[in-house]
């Protein structure tokens, strides 16, 4: 079948950063997600890489542009490049190295300064199959989501665990917030031709959209 946005011309093509300590598990993360690859002793990304995956949200098309590079500074792509137009962000720590768990601060407030407020962020905490080398328990990788706004899964790259569902809780959301912008602007016309003045709304992020997603707290499951 046709997909509805094939009829309709219409075209997503959402941009999401991997963003997170060297080592965590980013570039096989996105491996896993998008070639369902493994790679047990990956080196660290040099520059910039990116993959695009289509994937089906409520029967509609959509592409997700996955950005990835080096958690290391020295590696790493320039940074305001980066992160230009991301719309989405999967921040990732390791739940067996506290320290990755501990530069989550960073990591958000660079994302803050050099994206929109609204990026919708999923905070990720990877390697969940090390349950014996654990040094972040569930609960804490909650809270701080919770703190801070975001989506909260833990991953394993290793065995598949939440991969998908990680990258699909994103973009779900970005998707959810771009109707709920054609809903609201399509029934602001409808007000606007009742009233008989024929203006054309534009469309614009409004802050009750920011609450919306910053007060449903985490997701679980
Ligand atoms: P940089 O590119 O340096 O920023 O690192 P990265 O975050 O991309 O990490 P990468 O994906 O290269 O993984 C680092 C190491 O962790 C590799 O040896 C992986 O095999 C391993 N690794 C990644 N994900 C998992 C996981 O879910 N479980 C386990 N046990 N190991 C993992
Ligand atoms: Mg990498």
């Amino acid at each position: 079948m046709a997909s509805y946005s094939e009829e309709q011309g219409e075209d997503y093509l959402f941009k999401i950063v991997l963003i997170g300590d060297s080592a965590v598990g980013k570039s096989n993360l996105l491996a896993r997600f998008a070639r369902d690859e493994f790679y047990p002793n990956s080196k660290s990304t040099i520059g910039v890489e990116f993959q695009t995956q289509k994937m089906d949200i409520g029967g509609k098309e959509i592409k997700a542009q996955i950005w990835d590079t080096a958690g290391q500074e020295r590696f790493r792509a320039v940074t305001s490049a980066y992160y230009r137009g991301a719309v989405g962000a999967l921040l990732v720590y390791d739940i067996s190295r506290r320290q990755t768990f501990d530069s989550i601060g960073r990591w958000l407030n660079e994302l803050h300064t050099h994206s929109d407020m609204n990026v919708v962020t999923i905070l990720i905490g990877n390697k969940s199959d090390l349950k014996d080398a654990r040094e972040v328990s569930t609960a804490e990788g909650k809270t701080l989501a919770e703190a801070q706004g975001l989506f909260f899964l833990e991953t394993s790259a290793l065995d598949s665990s939440n991969v998908t569902a990680a990258f699909q809780t994103v973009v779900k959301e970005i998707y959810n917030i771009l109707s709920r912008k054609v809903i609201l602007s399509q029934e602001h016309k409808k007000q606007e031709s009742w009233m008989g003045n024929g203006k054309t709304m534009v469309l614009q992020g409004d802050a009750s959209e920011t609450e919306y997603h910053q007060s449903r707290g985490c997701c679980s499951s």
